[in-house]
């Protein structure tokens, strides 16, 4: 007989409570019926309650801005063009090496889905939004059949892991499984949940109540899959499996290579990577674009996010009247599973830094116990970001790559918007195509006059397309899948 879990209970809870100061949490605990005093103690027992002083002590910090590093250093990094005078290096012996680790099946997928979509203003899980420049398929759907195409060109099963936060686990699920799982078998793909970290009043530092039986938290941003990787049993799994290394990609990035043989041999044979976590970067277009930059400081790389950059280095430039610190991060990574063992094994415990953000987050009043949508910041959030883990790699590696790689959608209109994403789509297939001896209609400036979406099974390269079923030409103004 297995024995039944202990559920938590409200009393033991509200010592916990009264220890930290947190006891408003409990305000309106005699209104409930027994189902959600059970769900409030869920939700309470559910943070790390005794890490809350700490917490909301750094939420209150006064610091606008996240302490940089001392003397930061651009990056050194692997260019797109391995025959750059700049840093030669041999693409095709580690595309061998990546290819060799994938058809072993040493490579699993893994995508963050956790975070909510609301600067796209969409409602529901990010990855269901319709991101196909012709034909409105979902993100998950073109990441889905990229996983597919990679399966059938190493004539492997490549294991898919997805992480999703408590705002959208059931929903996507719901997704996959509606639509088949997108042609993959659903036990190649697998889902888990990020942690939460609760909201705080900004001036008091006192966590708040989204509800009466819960407390307002968040995600605990990407950086919480490195955590979750290890406490959902994903890390444990996947080495059974026997993968090595994870191709980690976010959902917003309908272009992303998920499997790039090139990019994991680099991370896992080049001299100068302890083959625990790499990234790729790409070369920023204007000094204000919103990414993260690729630094040196202190022998280790790592990345700083644009809004904490001092601007003086954002807008430095080298004698050629390039940017100094030109390497953008298009949030790419592979990591190594026994990387995230050993994080998370450490003797003396494992924490990314914190990071916070200024939120309006919707609360209880806690005398009326009416629901107060404020109409300005109200409260701290605060969130982990998985690049802080790369200073704790011992060597660390960048690799460029080309802008097309980067087609993100992460706002309704503007940069980074589904209409610059279909741009890039139309622009990458168009090039592909035309190399492949297809006639492309293009305008006097050169932009490509149609809409073109080339399917992952088709071609996730260049090459793949000769041999593919194409039209010889495409007309003027026509939208065309392939
Ligand atoms: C992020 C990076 C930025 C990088 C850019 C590239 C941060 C702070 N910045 O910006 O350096 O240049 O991407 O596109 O990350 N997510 C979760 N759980 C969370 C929060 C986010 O899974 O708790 C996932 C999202 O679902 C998404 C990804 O992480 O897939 C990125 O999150 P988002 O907050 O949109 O990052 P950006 O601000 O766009």
């Amino acid at each position: 007989m297995t024995p039944a879990t202990a559920q938590p209970d409200l009393n033991s809870i509200r010592a916990r409570l009264q220890a930290i100061g947190q006891t408003q949490l409990l305000a309106f605990a005699d209104d409930l019926d027994d189902a959600g005093r059970r769900a409030l103690a869920a939700r309470l027992a559910a943070i790390d309650l005794e890490r809350v002083p700490q917490l909301a002590k750094y939420a209150l910090t006064k610091d606008t801005h996240d302490a940089t590093p001392g003397k930061l250093e651009p990056a050194p990094y692997y260019p797109c063009n391995a025959a750059s005078p700049q840093r030669p290096w041999n693409r095709e012996q580690y595309e061998m090496a990546g290819e060799a680790l994938i058809r072993a099946g040493k490579v699993a997928a893994f995508t963050v889905a956790g975070g909510q979509g609301s600067r796209l203003g969409f409602d529901g899980p990010k990855g269901c939004y319709p991101a196909g420049a012709v034909t409105g398929k979902s993100l998950f759907q073109m990441l889905a059949e990229q996983v597919r195409a990679a399966g059938a060109k190493y004539g492997v099963t490549i294991p898919w892991r997805l992480m999703t936060s408590p705002l959208n686990h059931e929903p996507t699920i719901e997704f996959f499984e509606k639509h088949k799982h997108f042609g993959l078998d659903p036990k190649q793909v697998g889902f888990f949940q990020q942690g939460v970290l609760p909201s705080f009043n900004d001036a008091t530092g006192k966590m708040l109540l989204a509800a009466k039986d819960e407390p307002a938290t968040n995600p605990d941003g990407h950086g919480g899959s490195l955590k979750a990787l290890y406490t959902s049993g994903a890390v444990e799994e996947l080495q059974a499996l026997g993968v090595e290394h994870l191709s980690y990609t976010q959902i917003d990035n309908p272009l992303v290579r998920m499997i790039d043989p090139v990019f994991i041999g680099l991370h896992a044979a080049a001299p100068d990577s302890s083959g625990e976590m790499s990234s790729k970067m790409i070369a920023k277009t204007d000094a204000a674009e919103k990414v993260g930059v690729f630094c040196k400081a202190d022998g280790h790389v790592r990345v700083i996010e644009y809004s904490d950059l001092p601007a003086a280095l954002t807008n430095e430039r080298d004698e050629r009247g390039e940017l100094r610190f030109n390497a953008g991060s298009p949030a790419i990574h592979v990591i190594s599973l026994d990387f995230v063992r050993r994080l998370n094994e450490s003797p003396e415990g494992f924490a990314l830094p914190l990071h916070r953000a200024h939120k309006k987050v919707p609360h209880l009043d806690l005398e009326t116990g009416e629901l107060i949508e404020p109409e300005q910041p109200n409260a701290i959030k605060l969130e982990t970001f998985v690049f802080d883990a790369i200073p704790m790699c011992e060597q660390s590696i960048v690799l460029e790559t080309d802008r097309f790689e980067f087609a993100p959608i992460k706002n309704a209109d503007g940069n980074d918007s589904p209409a610059t994403s279909y741009v890039l789509q139309t622009e990458r297939a168009a090039q592909w195509l035309e190399a492949a001896g297809v006639r492309v209609p293009r305008k006097a400036d050169g932009a490509v006059d149609c809409v073109i979406e080339l399917n992952p099974l088709t071609a996730t390269e260049e090459s793949e397309l000769e041999k593919a079923d194409k039209p010889d030409a495409i007309a003027s103004g026509e939208r065309i899948a392939l």
